[in-house]
């Protein structure tokens, strides 16, 4: 079986890590750790993009050489990495000899091949974006986008890739791979973009004006474009290591689909040769405060800050459950909190509370065995009914990248399972001595605990340290594969609980990770 391979955006070290780049590493996290969960072999890869434009002016501005600049950020975004659990195998950085050597041969091929030549061009420039602009980049008004930031006219000599003549066959291949593009409207937007023609991609910038990039092979005048840098990672991180190319899954931001995911790179690899990547998830972005996320106005949430304060698992949770993935969404403290108060500590960690309570009150500690008669009373029926069409139903959810949704009715599980405890009450059936009653506390004990230990058993792909702190404190360690341990059984019977458990403590008083407008 092939290796599940799966990318991030590798992001630039421009600046520290913020929320959308921790909140793609989560995503990426998520479907890495899901396709585990299912059986895959996986290998996932992040990294960071470091050359450019941008870099060499942060660095300048901080008045250290772009390289120790580089490894100053670059330690951040591994570290955010860390931090958030993320389950990388590899961590490329373009600086890195072993992805320059690359780009430097796979430009030299295409340079042989005729693919790239040399031509005069006048343009506008976009200095912000590192990229000539077109007229239709425009404003119905005639000014420029704002994203562009200071536009010049200039002329110079630089290297081409002939990008339009693969136009036509990166359609057809489109038509053919209905499903290359996740959400599918994306891919829409590419055929659309292709429906005028193409222009040939300008790959270098003189050195005079761009020092900090890989030197082009055949003329070291120039250095080699960002995009045509970036891409190549997810090609030169592997390429010593056999089965893995092409990638099965790259996951990317909105904002860099087309053209350089959609169009640039599949086009790259036809000419050279290689086997394009089988699928592309892109992403929405997150707002803060209803507002454009910006450092410089305070509206900007520190990912490690924040997990610091208000736990991993908890910024894990909150950022799968609260974006449709590919859909936009917003960023606030009082969502965060909305969330973690309704959902982690009075839903989960309240069953987490009162099944560790109860056992310990009414069991001596230990889980009891369910009363056979009794299970199949109707409260008992209904939630292993209901179990079932959880755990189905979150598997196909899963499969389809709607995580929001397959949390949502993890959920509900959980809060059926608390509705049931509630109609048990326990603590009632513990006071009678009638052994009816005490058969039925048993079955609920037993019941509570199971139900616990599935609905947990859920939740890893996304908060995987809260599943192991559940499994801990029931006393159950999995054995098997994620599939068996999905099935309703007896497997907690005889399990000694822990006496209590803190999971989601209550917040402290919020301070300035998340700058208020
Ligand atoms: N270096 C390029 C990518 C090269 S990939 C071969 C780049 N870097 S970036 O740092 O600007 O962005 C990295 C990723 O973070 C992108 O996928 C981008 O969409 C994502 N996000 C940046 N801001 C974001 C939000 N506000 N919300 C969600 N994701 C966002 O582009």
């Amino acid at each position: 079986m092939k290796t599940f391979y799966i990318t991030t955006a590798i992001d630039y070290v421009n600046g520290s890590p913020h929320l959308g780049h921790a909140y793609e590493k989560v995503l990426t996290d998520v479907i890495a750790r899901f396709r585990r969960q299912m059986g895959d072999t996986v290998y996932f890869l992040t990294g960071v993009d470091e050359h450019g434009q941008k870099v060499q002016q942060s660095a300048k501005k901080r008045g250290v050489a772009p390289q120790a600049f580089c490894d100053e950020v670059s330690h951040e975004f591994r570290a955010m990495c860390a931090k958030l659990n993320i389950s990388n195998d590899d961590f490329i950085r373009t600086t890195e000899p072993r992805h320059k050597t690359v780009v430097s041969r796979l430009l030299q091929q295409l340079f042989n091949q005729g693919e790239i030549y040399k031509a005069e061009y006048q343009g506008f420039y976009s200095t912000r974006q590192e990229q000539f602009l077109q007229e239709k980049d425009r404003q119905p008004d005639g000014s420029w986008p704002e994203i562009f930031g200071e536009v010049t006219q200039i002329t110079e000599s630089n290297y081409f890739f002939k990008l339009a003549k693969y136009q036509d066959w990166l359609i057809q291949h489109l038509k053919e791979n209905e499903n290359f593009i996740f959400p599918r409207y994306r891919q829409k937007q590419v055929i659309e973009f292709l429906s005028e023609p193409l222009n040939d991609l300008c790959i270098s910038r003189p050195r005079e004006r761009l020092e900090w990039g890989i030197e082009l092979p055949f003329d070291s005048g120039y250095v080699t474009y960002v995009w045509f840098d970036a891409l190549v990672n997810y090609y030169s991180a592997v390429e010593d290591k056999p089965g893995l190319w092409p990638a099965d899954f790259h996951v990317i931001g909105k904002d860099i689909l087309v053209p350089p995911h959609a169009v640039y790179w599949p086009i790259m690899l036809k000419a050279l040769g290689l086997p394009t990547p089988k699928s592309i998830l892109a992403h929405g972005w997150w707002s803060i405060n209803g507002t454009k996320m910006s450092k410089s106005t305070g509206n900007f949430v520190e990912p490690m800050a924040f997990a610091d304060q208000y736990g991993v698992d908890a910024l894990r949770f909150f950022m799968i459950r609260e974006m449709s993935v590919g859909q936009d969404s917003d960023f606030s403290l009082n969502q965060f909190l909305s969330r973690y108060n309704s959902e982690l500590a009075n839903n989960l960690g309240n069953l987490v509370n009162r099944t560790l309570n109860m056992t310990n009150r009414f069991a001596g500690g230990v889980v009891p065995a369910p009363e056979e008669s009794a299970l199949n009373f109707e409260p008992e029926r209904e939630l292993r009914a209901l179990w079932e069409k959880t755990r189905d139903e979150f598997i196909t959810l899963c499969e389809g990248f709607q995580f929001h949704i397959a949390l949502e009715r993890a959920f509900a599980f959980v809060t059926a399972t608390n509705r049931y405890v509630e109609q048990r009450a326990p603590w009632k059936l513990g006071k009678s001595t009638e052994p009816a009653d005490q058969a039925l506390l048993r079955t609920s004990l037993a019941t509570m605990a199971e139900a616990l230990r599935l609905g947990a058993s859920l939740l890893p792909a996304v908060m995987p340290d809260t599943t192991d702190k559940i499994y801990g404190v029931l006393g159950y360690s999995p054995t098997g594969s994620w599939r068996d341990s999905l099935v309703w059984g007896e497997r907690l019977t005889g399990a000694k609980v822990a006496e209590t458990a803190i999971l989601f403590p209550r917040p402290q008083a919020p301070d300035t990770v998340v700058a208020k407008p």
